[in-house]
């Protein structure tokens, strides 16, 4: 175990540490689990050894604050989320939250920020429950009670148990809000996840809109009967319908008139899931995101038909839940500004880009204005365990994050 004020980078590798299916090759770390748990106590320590105080809110968000001179001005906030998606790697979210607390240090070394500054490592960015930013929504009111009954994850456990599990109350949920003027800033510090950056050879992304995600839960039903004596034009396979309409999903985002529509079934289950049992049943999950707001809703509306004309052609009845429907959103021109200025200051070169993956930073706008510095993801992968960033670009990550802090909130 390295010492909790050892380097960055460390604390990266000492964080993969937990994880709940080592076995798989990468990294699993949902919200609410043990692991889960464990890993974000090592933050609030790593983030008090760093001088930050800390609390873990009413939904479990970590906040890590430094107080800054003027402490009834509204703060800044940076971080973002440490866990995972199944089988991931360990850069991805990570990096805005460790990064996060190295770039509040350096500032609590100098004189003290005019405004606070909290670096918050957000509880369910990834979509355990089917809906994403679960922490910075419910932190920015998105979310009510209600929903922490209704969402559920893959195996049928409400947020609402998740959280009583980890200890915490649903009913004081309420308690996790921040009314937006409290907030001035937040910037967010990520890996690309794509490949934009790495081949432009260029090692900072100033982030200036990001995609949203429409997902939808589909369940088709036909008829389960035997594989072997139900002869080929007897059958309402689900399993089949389902594969024609991931199909679908693929050809319309491909089509789409924007060039920057993206498509992917990344659930298909069917059931019972035997051998020799035509498929009765089958849930497909559906992603398809676009920072061009116009150009999504056409593909939904042309793949909701297209589902429709599959399923009735082949016998099958069909059931659409939508699980989130996430708008686009800019980045605001306050802290697309602090981070250029802070690229510029420090020699570095930067493009300005949008981000196909969606980030806690969009639970606070349109009311606050937000931002993200990117770094480079190596060949564009991320969401799968040989997600990696070189170090020497997270620390640069850290030095621009710091540098646009340092401006946000002063
Ligand atoms: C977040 O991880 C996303 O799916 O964009
Ligand atoms: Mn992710
Ligand atoms: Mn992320």
């Amino acid at each position: 175990m390295t010492t909790l004020r050892a380097g960055l980078h460390d604390a990266i590798g000492e964080l993969a540490r937990f994880n709940s299916a080592p076995e798989l090759g990468g990294i699993t770390r949902e919200v609410h689990t043990p692991e889960y748990v464990m890993a974000r106590e090592f933050v609030a320590s790593r983030m008090a050894a760093h001088g930050l105080q800390t609390r873990v809110d009413a939904v479990g968000n970590l906040i890590g604050t430094l107080e800054g001179a003027q402490p009834a001005l509204p703060r800044v906030v940076t971080g973002s989320h440490i866990d995972t998606t199944l089988n991931a790697g360990r850069y991805d979210g990570v990096v805005g939250v460790l990064g996060g607390v190295e770039a509040v240090a350096r500032l609590a070394a100098g004189p003290r920020p005019r405004r606070t500054i909290e670096v918050i490592a957000f509880a369910g960015e990834e979509p355990r429950f089917g809906m994403g930013c679960l922490g910075s929504r419910l932190m920015n009111g998105r979310l009510c009670r209600a929903d922490l009954d209704k969402l559920h994850d893959a195996n049928g456990i409400t947020l609402a148990s998740a959280l009583r599990e980890v200890g915490l109350e649903p009913d004081r949920a309420g308690e996790a809000r921040v009314p937006s003027g409290d907030v001035h800033a937040v910037v967010e510090l990520h890996v690309e996840q794509g490949g934009f950056l790495e081949s432009e050879g260029v090692r900072l992304g100033v982030v200036t809109r990001i995609a949203a995600a429409h997902d939808l839960r589909i369940t088709i039903n036909g008829r389960a009967v035997h594989s072997g004596a139900t002869p080929m034009h007897l059958r309402q396979d689900a399993l089949a319908g389902a594969a024609e309409a991931t199909l679908s999903v693929e050809r319309l985002a491909r089509e789409s008139s924007s060039g920057t529509t993206v498509g992917t079934v990344g659930v298909l289950t069917p059931f019972p899931g035997a051998v020799n049992v035509v498929p009765g049943a089958a849930t497909m999950i559906v992603d398809i995101r676009d920072s061009d707001k116009d150009a999504r809703q056409r593909v939904i509306d042309a793949f909701q038909q297209e589902l429709g004309e599959i399923c009735s052609r082949r016998g099958l009845t069909v059931s659409v839940e939508v699980i989130q429907d996430n708008q686009p959103s800019a980045c605001h021109p306050l802290v697309i500004d602090a981070a250029r200025e802070s690229c510029r200051e420090a020699g570095e070169t930067y493009l300005e880009m949008a981000s196909g993956a969606y980030h806690d930073c969009m639970s606070f706008a349109p009311e606050v204005p937000i931002g993200m510095i990117f770094v480079p993801s190596a060949g564009g992968i991320s969401h799968a365990p040989d997600e990696f960033t070189a170090p020497e670009d997270i620390d640069l990550g850290v030095e621009i994050l710091s540098a646009t802090l340092d401006r946000l909130a002063n």
